[in-house]
């Protein structure tokens, strides 16, 4: 018979199995990394209960299969593995989120950050109650970036912290550090507040907490990556800098919608060079290049918004023809509006920069909400 009363915890499990300290793990294609990895950890973390969580945004490299292997292995191992989705900011907030256990740590899967630090940053937090935040840093005194980043992107990485910190308020040294541990109830509290596109979730939730938390920084030396390949690229500095826009406008705009107007107007400038382009090979009609240019720039918008707007369910195959013939059809749209509110605007202001201004803006509102909902819906 089925027991309600009396005690609830199973005789074969214990609350002392219920770790102190989670371990997220983001992961794209890192099957190699996960045994090292786990190996470190044992090491670092002999005295602590803990557990790692790898959330896996279905590697092509069988990252989770790998990661399930050793989950049947051990209990204190487990994957969350995500269709359909990319991202390291979303899958670490999503780690964060399954866990139970009242402090979390998030750290790169290819050990370029030293576990050795994790049981000093344990301390700290459980040392002090008020604390909410550890921060592993390459810019304190015992910290280094060591050989883990190119000399490019160092240079990149330094100009991105200042103008977090500027932009944003920010005053710890290393807003864009991937290793930091953190108390579960003060996540709890920016979490509705952060973005889930993008790279920097440390920066987003130092914004997010508006200066109120206390922080505590230590260094560590950033190693150099084992195997695999970096997933920084192109596309994470322009997340960044739309991280940025999306803080200073108050939460006003999504990354998402600042991506996409990024996109509509590199469009413009591919419309004017085919424009151009166009009317040196056929002088007439105009009508004719102007076509051919608004055909080009669509089918660039489509593109670059494809790869970056919409990197985290970016079209591919069938999928993609079918997605531009449908941004095609939006975007015709999107002009008879353009055309149509700029119209009516200078009927009643005749002022051309301003109809034009409204129109092209009502035009690119529609564009966004219609492809988002139609071209590359969830
Ligand atoms: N689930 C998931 N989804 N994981 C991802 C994704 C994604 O879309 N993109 C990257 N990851 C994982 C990687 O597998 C790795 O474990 C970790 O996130 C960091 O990615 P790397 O590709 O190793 O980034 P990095 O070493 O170039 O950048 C690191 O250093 C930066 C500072 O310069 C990261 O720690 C960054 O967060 C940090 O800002
Ligand atoms: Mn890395």
């Amino acid at each position: 018979m089925l027991q309600t009363t009396g005690n609830p915890v199973p005789a074969s499990h214990s609350y002392s199995e219920i770790p102190e300290l989670t371990i997220v793990v983001p992961t794209f294609n890192e099957k190699d990394n996960i045994r090292p990895l786990v190996t470190l950890l044992d090491q670092a973390l002999a005295d602590i209960r803990w557990e790692v969580v790898f959330v896996d945004d279905d590697s092509p490299d069988q990252t989770a299969k790998e990661v399930r292997a050793l989950g049947r292995e051990r209990s204190d191992v487990r994957v969350i593995h995500r269709i359909g989705r990319r991202g390291l900011a979303g899958a670490c907030i999503e780690g964060i989120l399954s866990s139970v256990a009242p402090i979390v740590a998030v750290m790169d899967a290819d050990l370029q950050h030293d576990e050795s630090r994790l049981p000093v940053m344990l301390q700290h937090l459980q040392d002090d109650p008020e604390l909410d935040l550890v921060i592993a840093s390459r810019n304190v005194e015992d910290g280094s970036a060591g050989s883990g980043l190119s000399a490019m992107r160092k240079k990149g990485s330094d100009l991105a912290t200042s103008m977090a910190r500027r932009a944003l308020k920010i005053t710890a040294t290393d807003p864009m550090s991937g290793f930091f541990m953190v108390r579960r109830s003060s996540f709890n509290a920016v979490v509705l507040d952060l973005q889930k596109q993008g790279f920097k979730i440390l920066a987003d939730m130092l914004s997010a907490s508006r200066g109120q938390w206390k922080v505590r920084e230590i260094g560590f030396t950033f190693r150099e990556r084992q195997h695999g390949i970096s997933k920084m690229d192109s596309a994470v500095t322009l997340e960044f800098l739309g991280l940025l826009a999306v803080r200073l406008t108050g939460g006003l705009v999504s990354i998402r919608f600042i991506l996409f107007m990024l996109v509509g107007l590199s469009g413009l400038a591919v419309h004017l060079l085919v424009l151009r382009l166009t009317l040196g090979l056929i002088s007439e009609p105009f009508a004719l290049a102007q076509t051919v240019a608004v055909v080009v720039a669509m089918t660039s918008n489509f593109v670059l918004n494809n790869a970056l707007t919409y990197k985290d369910r970016s079209l591919r195959g069938m999928a993609f023809l079918r997605g531009l013939l449908s941004f095609y059809g939006v975007c015709s749209v999107g002009a008879v509006a353009n055309v149509g509110v700029a119209t009516a605007v200078y009927a009643v202001l005749p002022y051309w920069a301003i109809a034009g201004f409204l129109g092209a803006s009502v035009g690119a509102l529609w564009n966004f909400v219609a492809s988002a909902l139609v071209t590359w819906r969830a």
